[in-house]
């Protein structure tokens, strides 16, 4: 679908100044520098251009914005003139209409930019092909020749043409270009002998002289050095950002393509290099005889040299500018020239040899450039006339006046065309016109051309007039026919308005140019008018052998004689110029209006005055009033419903009818008042842009819900589609799955179904394995059984020729081996004769488990035997008490581990030996079997007293220790028992039967070191005694004491630490005795 854009789409400030609101000079001014800001510098005004100069490169001319343009209506993109070149090729090559593009604006407003670009857009949006391309190419390429040649740098601009270029480009039907003619009007060839302060001659000198090789220079007899030729000025001989030497070959190229021999190129440089030289010539005076003064040529060197270049002879043209023939009716008079007159001559041949040059290079061109076919072709023309030129102090010349006058002629048919379009529009239409005023500078026309009393006429008139003729003459004549005419001044005038005005020199005029006020200096106009070629030195160059001279100069030809006046230069201009005009008025007009922002030729600057001056006198405001006076904007049905048809639920989305009926109901639907609009044949017509624009702000508000709308079914769409491609996707996926789930199934199933086929078949193979096992078997028995029976068989019948006691003899001699070498071995392992040698050799052979421990326990009896044996009947006798001790407190009394070791000595005292106890043991009378110190316990304290304890086979005795005096006896008889503790104490009782007469004491509370001994003796002798009863011995931590009348309980007690390792006893009360023993570690 073809996307619709308009203008109106992102505009900065307002694209078509007929849409600006209000309307005024600032708001236009301001408009336009908005725009030049953004670097928009196209503006429309309906459908004309104004371009505004950027001065520097702007990325809006790629093949891109071709493209983006080509093919497009003009106000459906942001202004261009791209949109004008195609408007303009469009309605040439689809409606048949010639076109011209109108191309205006001050010097260096660019004018020959502007015609440039339309060229190269409309040659690339033409057709293509060899052919094609090759046309194209030539009428590009003519334009670096002739702007080498006729473009010079001024101080308004580096670039500028100094000679109007009209150029016809023809098409086929098809719209293919077929060639092209090219007029030229006036160049201001003054320039070639002189130019103004900071500015140039025409730039092919320079690049002549900078570009060409040193073999070329050497031909035309050149030298590279500016400062040779007095033509050339040197204040700006080079010009920045321009490189002569670079443009040189790319004219030489462009020659080349437009179809220059190279005879030709090689004869344009030698007339250039003649124009160089021709300007080195210099004259002095010489008098004559005759008293008249006569000019020589100072120096022949540079003539000669040029007449080598052009092939002339050197002493005819050495007498052409030394002598005057005039003819006059059959009569020749020939007068010598002076000096000036000399020089007057040599700058009038180089004026006339470049600016014949030119044109010759025009027609050139123009052969190569026209159309082949004959057929009908329609037209494009492109008009760069040079810009309206003021000078400053009055400095305008002829030339300016000329330039000027062309400019007011193009400013006059905008004027009426713009009206006359912009009329017949409403009459095509069927809309009522209403007449606007605006400024019609026919007038300012009519003052310089009019043929009775215009100044060119004049001018003419003038320099045909016999009799004496100068500038002053003809500002006389000026003065006298002009002085009333509104746009004319003149100091000297019948109108005394300006006899005081100082600003008006008496030499110059002025006028009132639509563009401003000019002042001219009328000094030169006659002779420039006239343009005077002495015929002398016309025939010296047709005399010349050079083929191109010659052309240049057919009225040297003397056979062809011409005496008349050749036309004037103002005659020619006018003529060309009314040519030009009625040319154009045949054709469709386009307009580029070119605005200068700035004087100093740079970018981003914009002078709000100086562009103001341009507005104005190019008339803008009156063409955007004109434009605006009836309606301010116009459109075709089509694109009005198609932009706007959104606003109005009938036309949206679709209208079906014709686009007028459409546009009629969005209006009324509108409710736009009906004196806003008209309706058009083709188009409707809208009165203010304050309407366009309710349109426009409608039509954003309803982009934006529209805008809305789409993002919403986008993002159904969106959503839709992605639900979509989910579902899909859910479905490939499931099936995916299934087709895996399923394929896991089957597999599973496959699995199990081998896994039960494999048992299945296992347990089948099992049983016949198990059966084909069974048979084996049996098979097998039966052989064992047949083997066995066989075997019994045989056994039988051979029983009694077997030896059958072997066995049992094979077997007893081996038991008797195996135990010979089992008592041989034990023999000689046997262990120690200590009876507690617990070692024993391992036993060989189970079966001998008993006998090994039958062998060891009578091993050991011997071995104890054996040791016995060994003892006195003393030492058996201690060891029989050792025993019985152990038997009585062996784990019963913590004292007796203690006690083992310790021999039982018996006597401790030795008490026979010791005189002390002689008494004593006298007194016994019996065998004392122990004797021993006791301490014998108080009752009343606890402590104890020693005693002599001694032991007899009858009796205990107790003595005093010291005295030896014998304190109690008693018969072992009248013993009940003995108690003592179970712990480490020595501490014992000895307690006295009831009613014995040992009794009467009490019983005995003792300790001694060697309890264990005394104890075991006591009951040892008790119990040999046959006649006695055995005597009791008790082990109790407490047990009762009978101390005369009263029983005293003797306890005893784990003692406390800080009792150390000693025994002590304590009375606690009268019936309590506390023994405190250190605890058993
Ligand atoms: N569209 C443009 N883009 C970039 N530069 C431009 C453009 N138009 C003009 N210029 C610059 O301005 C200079 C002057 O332009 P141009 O020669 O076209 O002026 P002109 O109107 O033809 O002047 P004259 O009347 O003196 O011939 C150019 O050399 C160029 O540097
Ligand atoms: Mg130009």
């Amino acid at each position: 679908m073809e996307v619709k854009t308009s203008l109106l789409d992102n505009m900065i400030g307002v694209g078509d100044m007929v849409l600006l609101e209000p309307l005024t000079e600032d708001s236009f001014l301001e408009n336009l520098k908005k725009r030049f800001d953004h670097n928009e510098i196209y503006t429309y005004i309906g459908s004309v251009v104004i371009s505004l100069n950027p001065y520097r490169s702007l990325p809006i001319y790629t093949p891109d914005k071709v493209e983006e343009y080509r093919n497009r209506n003009f106000y459906e993109l942001s202004p261009h003139i791209y949109a004008l070149a195609d408007e303009a090729y469009r309605s040439l090559r689809d409606q048949d209409k010639d076109q011209c593009i109108l191309i205006t604006g001050e010097s260096g407003a660019g004018k020959t930019e502007a015609s440039k670009l339309v060229m190269s857009y409309v040659a690339a949006v033409c057709g293509k092909g060899q052919e094609v391309n090759k046309v194209k190419e030539q009428l590009l390429q003519s334009n670096p020749v002739l702007e080498a040649f006729g473009n010079a740098k001024t101080v308004r601009n580096d670039n500028s043409s100094r000679f109007g270029k009209y150029m016809d480009i023809e098409f086929d039907f098809k719209g293919d270009p077929l060639g092209g003619v090219i007029s030229n009007y006036l160049l201001e060839k003054s320039r070639v002998v002189k130019q103004p302060r900071g500015e140039r001659n025409f730039h092919i000198f320079y690049q002549l002289l900078s570009g060409a090789s040193d073999d070329t220079l050497k031909k035309l007899k050149l030298e590279r050095d500016f400062s040779k030729y007095n033509y050339l000025s040197l204040d700006s001989a080079t010009v920045s950002g321009l490189d002569d030497a670079a443009n040189f070959r790319t004219v030489r190229n462009a020659m080349q393509i437009v179809g220059f021999m190279e005879d030709e190129m090689q004869s344009v440089l030698e007339l250039v290099a003649a124009v160089l030289k021709l300007g080195n010539i210099e004259f002095k005076p010489e008098s004559r005889c005759n008293g008249m003064d006569e000019s020589r040529i100072k120096d022949k060197n540079d003539l000669k040299e040029m007449c080598e270049l052009l092939g002339i002879e050197q002493s005819v043209l050495e007498r052409a500018f030394s002598y005057r023939t005039v003819e006059a009716k059959m009569e020749k008079v020939s007068t010598t020239l002076n000096v000036a007159q000399a020089y007057y001559a040599r700058d009038a041949l180089a004026k006339n040899l470049y600016s014949r040059l030119f044109s010759w290079l025009v027609t050139r061109i123009n052969e190569s450039i026209k159309a082949q076919a004959k057929t009908r072709h329609k037209v494009m023309g492109v008009l760069d006339i040079y810009g309206f030129e003021i000078f400053e102090e009055g400095d305008n010349s002829f030339e300016q006046f000329i330039i000027n006058y062309c400019n007011e002629k193009l400013q006059q048919i905008f004027i009426e065309l713009t009206l006359r379009e912009e009329q017949e529009e409403y009459i095509r239409e069927g809309i009522e016109w209403t007449n606007i005023e605006y400024f019609n500078n026919a007038v300012i026309c009519g003052l310089i051309e009019n043929n009775q009393n215009g100044i060119l006429a004049m001018l003419d008139e003038e320099c045909l007039r016999p009799g004496t003729v100068t500038d002053e003459t003809f500002l006389d004549k000026l003065n006298t026919i002009c002085a009333d005419h509104q746009h004319f001044e003149s100091r000297l005038s019948k109108n005394s308005k300006f006899l005081n005005d100082h600003s008006l020199p008496h030499n110059c005029f002025r006028i009132q140019h639509y563009a401003g006020k000019v002042l001219y200096r009328v000094e030169g106009f006659v002779d420039k008018n006239n343009d005077l070629l002495y015929r002398d030195l016309s025939q010296a160059m047709y005399k010349a052998n050079h083929s191109l001279i010659k052309q240049l100069f057919p009225e040297g030809n003397p056979v062809k004689v011409n005496l008349k006046r050749p036309p004037t230069a103002g005659f020619q201009i006018k003529a060309s110029v009314g040519t030009l005009m009625s040319n154009l008025q045949t054709k469709n007009p386009n307009y580029i209006r070119c605005i200068k922002p700035n004087d100093k030729k740079a970018s981003h600057i914009f002078n709000e005055s100086l562009v103001c001056h341009q507005a104005r006198y190019l008339g803008l405001m009156e063409n955007v009033r004109v434009r605006r006076a009836g309606y301010a904007f116009r459109q075709a049905y089509e694109p009005c419903l198609e932009r706007y048809k959104m606003l109005c639920k009938n036309t949206w989305p679709h209208w079906k009818g014709p686009a007028r009926q459409g546009v009629e109901v969005l209006m009324t639907n509108l409710q736009v008042p009906a004196e806003e609009y008209s309706y058009g044949r083709s188009k409707i017509f809208i009165r203010n842009p304050r309407t366009l624009f309710f349109l426009e702000e409608k039509r954003k508000q309803c982009l934006e819900d529209l805008a809305t709308l789409i993002q919403k079914i986008y993002r159904g769409w969106k959503c839709r589609s992605h639900f979509l491609l989910l579902k899909k996707s859910q479905i490939v996926v499931a099936s995916w799955y299934r087709r895996y789930a399923q394929q896991k199934k089957y597999q599973k199933i496959k699995h199990s179904t081998t896994v039960v086929q494999s048992y299945t078949r296992g347990w089948q193979a099992r049983k016949l394995l198990r059966e084909l096992k069974y048979q084996k078997k049996c098979e097998e028995a039966v052989t064992t059984i047949a083997a066995f029976w066989h075997g019994t068989q045989v056994r039988r019948e051979y029983r009694k020729f077997f030896r059958a006691n072997a066995g049992k003899k094979i077997y007893n001699f081996t038991i008797q081996r195996i135990m010979q070498k089992y008592f041989l071995g034990l023999k000689s392992k046997l262990p120690s004769m200590s009876p507690i040698d617990k070692t024993w050799p391992a036993r060989p052979y189970s079966f001998l488990d008993g006998v090994h421990a039958e062998l060891r326990r009578i091993f050991h009896l011997w071995r104890c035997k054996k040791y016995r044996s060994q003892f006195t009947e003393e030492k058996k006798a201690v060891y029989e008490e050792k025993l019985e001790a152990s038997e009585l407190f062996k784990d019963k009394k913590a004292l007796y581990p203690s006690s083992v070791r310790q021999p039982f000595k018996g006597d401790y005292l030795e008490i026979s030996k010791n005189p002390k106890y002689q008494k004593l043991s006298s007194a016994v009378d019996e065998k004392i079997l122990l004797a021993d110190v006791v301490n014998k316990i108080n009752r009343a304290n606890g402590k104890g007293s020693p005693r002599l304890f001694l032991l007899t086979k009858k009796n205990v005795v107790l003595a005093d220790q010291k005295t030896g005096q014998l304190k109690a006896n008693v018969p072992l008889t009248d013993l009940a028992s003995v108690s003592t503790s179970s712990q480490t104490d020595g501490f014992f009782a000895l307690k006295l039967k009831e009613g014995s007469a040992s009794a009467i004491k009490g019983d005995f509370l003792l300790s001694s070191d060697h309890l264990i001994e005394m104890i075991t003796k006591l009951h040892r002798i008790s119990s040999m005694a046959a006649d006695r009863e055995k005597l009791n011995i008790d082990i109790l931590d407490e047990f009762l004491v009978q101390f005369k009348q009263d029983k005293v309980c003797v306890k005893f007690i784990q003692g406390s630490p800080k009792n150390g390792n000693s025994v002590s006893c304590k009375r606690k009360n009268n019936r309590l005795l506390e023994v405190s023993v250190p605890a058993s570690s």
